[in-house]
C-alpha cells in the first residue's frame, strides 16, 4: 500500500494486522467446517443440508479472500502455515459430529460459529469506525453476510 493509503489508517497498523488475520482464520475454518461437513453427513434431510453447507463454504471463502486483499494491502501476509490458522482463530474450529446423521448437532454448530463472527465483527466496526475506512467498511459487509447465515440456520433448525 502507498503512502497515502497508509496515512489515513490512524491506528497502529499491526493492530489492524492481528484482528484481520483473527478474521481470516476464522472464515477459513468456517470454510473448512462447513465443506468437510457437507461431506460427512448422510440420512434424511442430509442432502437439503449438504447444499446449503456447500454455498456458505464457498461465501466464507470469499471473505478470507476479501480478507486477504486488505492484509496485503497493510503490507501483511495472510496466514501461510496451516497450524497458525487454529492458533490466530479467535472462534475456532468445531469438527463435524462422530455421528453423520446427527443434523441438530450440526447445526447448532454451525450457528456457533456464525454468532461468534457476528459478535466479533460487530466489535471490530465499533472499533474501526473513525479510524480505518477501509477495514471498517469490510467488516460492514461480512456482519450483514454471516446475520444473513445465522437466520438461514435458526430457519431450518425451526424445521427440523
Ligand atoms: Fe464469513
Ligand atoms: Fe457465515
Amino acid at each position: 500500500m502507498g503512502r497515502a493509503g497508509r496515512e489515513i489508517v490512524k491506528v497502529n497498523v499491526d493492530e489492524v494486522l492481528e484482528d484481520l488475520l483473527k478474521a481470516y482464520a476464522d472464515e477459513w475454518l468456517a470454510h473448512y467446517q462447513y465443506w468437510v461437513t457437507a461431506q460427512w453427513i448422510s440420512g434424511i434431510d442430509a442432502d437439503v443440508l449438504r447444499g446449503i453447507l456447500l454455498k456458505q463454504s464457498e461465501d466464507e471463502l470469499k471473505h478470507a479472500e476479501k480478507l486477504a486483499r486488505r492484509i496485503m494491502q497493510l503490507g501483511g501476509k495472510p496466514i501461510l502455515n496451516f497450524d497458525e490458522l487454529l492458533k490466530k482463530s479467535g472462534c475456532g474450529y468445531i469438527p463435524p459430529p462422530e455421528d453423520p446423521t446427527n443434523l441438530k448437532q450440526v447445526i447448532e454448530d454451525v450457528l456457533k460459529s456464525e454468532r461468534c463472527a457476528i459478535q466479533f465483527y460487530n466489535q471490530m466496526i465499533e472499533k474501526y469506525r473513525h479510524t480505518d475506512v477501509i477495514t471498517h467498511e469490510i467488516f460492514e459487509e461480512l456482519l450483514e453476510d454471516e446475520v444473513d447465515d445465522e437466520e438461514e440456520w435458526e430457519r431450518i433448525l425451526q424445521k427440523l
